[in-house]
């Protein structure tokens, strides 16, 4: 069992335990094969730990195991409320191991570490800590149907739930999942990305402490391909929740198929932000800066078009360019004083360097950044200065496809319908954002868009209590809030016949 689990040091010298397994029925146990997935810390490129990969076997396992949970009446009779003081102690061990979660997300990932902790482990512990007041507040319905019948539903767990999630808020979208699947009862077999394979592990540890019987939620780690879509069309799991590109959301919905999963998929976006002549500049301008660059712009809803009156067009750009000069400093990410920290990976920096080649290629104007940048520690790492595209036309691929990096392309517009029809004009329709002062333009216009999220006079401030999802082809299904329950129950109605006598 040694190599399950090794001692390390994270470069803020802070020493754990961490667990390099697969956690399946509540105990660690090696990958079938013996691959091992190599989690690398993108600050300086050095590799951190090696932890298990898991085959379709491993898949396998898992599912017996979740399986024989969800049959098991430790869980599936356990009193609802009882249920949701599992969740509840379990938002409360996360709490109390923030600063060591926070630590291994910013090794990991490369997120500065005073968000992980005050952003990312506090939404982490939230949500669980929402949902847990969920457990026992999920009711069926009474239907009058007239007096010789009773109708009603119960509002039961869908079974053994697959979900794949990606590794630009690793703890987040675990918490994200788990939170509404296990308020309705369910079990779980998640695979976290090979990207940032290791604050997960640490977790489940958490899992096992608060009290959930085995086999309740299995985590794994495992490549995509192997793991990932062994996960999607296994034939023993009854639903699927993904989020990540929409590339890979269309491949799990065709491999899902083959038993019809129900499916919840979070995918990508190309979100829009427009500001009216008429908006706050400096509140647009601060706005829409973390609306993009936060998170080094690794955020499915990130507003990455920005679109701007012509009137007020010049203005916002020296604007915008003077707040991303001021805030967005480039460093380590467990300095304080650091906004932005290295993309993830190495294939996450070379796709926004080459879309940053893109932007010149198809003739838009490089306003700011646009290269790798290497003034951290030895210069190693996957920095990439914040840049900024002007003179952006609608068919050039800055403006149609996701970058998922610190890169944002502003365009300008002359009046409402113009700034619509950009808006409207992509395949995804996730997030969006509007800058105005006049109230009834704002709702009028968040009608017309064809997003899942419309932020008025900010963006990004999504919250675990806010239904979250997109149109198009961003995704299907909703996830947070009292919205996320329905994508884990189904809806079961009884008959009873009082006075229909044959
Ligand atoms: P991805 O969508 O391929 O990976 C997300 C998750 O899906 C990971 O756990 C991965 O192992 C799994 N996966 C990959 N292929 C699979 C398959 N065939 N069957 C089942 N599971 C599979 O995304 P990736 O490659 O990490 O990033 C590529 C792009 O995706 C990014 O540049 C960004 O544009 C977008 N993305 C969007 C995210 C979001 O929040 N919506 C999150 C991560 C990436
Ligand atoms: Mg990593």
């Amino acid at each position: 069992m040694s190599d399950l689990s090794i001692e390390l040091t994270a470069p803020n010298g802070r020493k754990y335990q961490q667990p390099t397994g697969l956690f399946i029925n509540n105990e660690w146990v090696a990958s079938s094969k013996g691959n091992k997935i190599t989690s690398i810390n993108p600050t300086d490129e050095s590799e951190i730990a090696q932890v298990h990969a898991a085959e379709p076997e491993d898949v396998d396992k898992a599912v017996e195991a979740a399986r024989a949970a969800f049959n098991n009446p430790t869980w599936r009779d356990m009193a609802p409320t009882e249920r949701g003081d599992l969740m509840y102690k379990l938002s409360q061990l996360v709490e109390q191991n923030k600063e060591l979660l926070a630590t291994i997300e910013t090794w990991d990932n490369g997120k500065p570490y005073q968000v992980a902790l005050n952003e990312d482990l506090a939404e982490v512990s939230g949500c669980l800590k929402y949902y847990a007041g969920y457990a026992d507040k999920v009711h069926g319905q009474v239907i009058d149907t007239g007096p010789n019948k009773l109708a009603y539903t119960i509002r039961e767990p869908l079974g053994v739930c697959g979900q794949i999630i990606p590794w630009n808020y690793p703890l987040g979208m675990a918490a994200w999942k788990l939170g509404p699947a296990l308020a309705c009862g369910n079990t779980i077999v998640m695979k976290a990305a090979e990207q940032t394979p290791l604050s997960i592990l640490v977790l489940a540890n958490l899992i096992k402490e608060a009290g959930f019987p085995p086999g309740v939620v299995n985590i794994l780690n495992g490549y995509g391909r192997v793991a990932g879509a062994a996960i999607a069309q296994h034939v023993g799991i009854d639903k699927i929740a993904f989020t990540g590109s929409t590339a890979t959301g269309r491949e799990i919905m065709k491999q899902a198929s083959v038993n019809l999963k129900n499916i919840t998929l979070e995918t990508g976006g190309k979100s829009p932000l427009i500001v009216f002549e008429d908006a706050d500049m400096e509140q647009a301008v601060r706005w829409s800066h973390i609306g993009i660059m936060s998170n080094m712009g690794q955020i499915c809803t990130a507003t990455s078009r920005i679109l701007v009156q012509e009137s007020i067009y010049d203005t916002f750009v020296e604007a915008f360019k003077k707040q991303v000069t001021s805030t967005s400093k480039v460093g380590d990410p467990f300095s304080d004083s650091t906004f932005q920290g290295p993309q993830v990976t190495k294939a996450q920096y070379e796709k926004v360097l080459g879309y940053i080649e893109a932007g010149k290629e198809d003739g838009a104007t490089l306003a700011m950044g646009g290269e790798a940048y290497k003034n951290v520690g030895d210069g190693k790492g996957f920095f990439v200065t914040p840049t900024v595209f002007t003179n952006v036309k609608s068919n050039m691929r800055v403006f149609r496809e996701e970058v998922f990096g610190p890169f944002v392309v502003i365009v300008s517009f002359k009046d409402e319908a113009e700034a619509l029809e950009k808006a409207n004009d992509t395949t995804y329709g996730l997030g969006s954002a509007i800058f105005t002062k006049d109230i009834v333009r704002a709702h009028k216009l968040a009608r017309k868009i064809e997003a899942g999220m419309v932020w008025i006079n900010s963006s990004q401030d999504s919250d675990f209590r806010i239904p979250f999802g997109g149109v198009k082809q961003s995704g299907i299904g909703r996830e947070l809030g009292e919205a996320g329950l329905d994508a884990y129950t189904n809806k079961k109605s009884v008959h009873v016949n009082l006075g229909t006598w044959l």
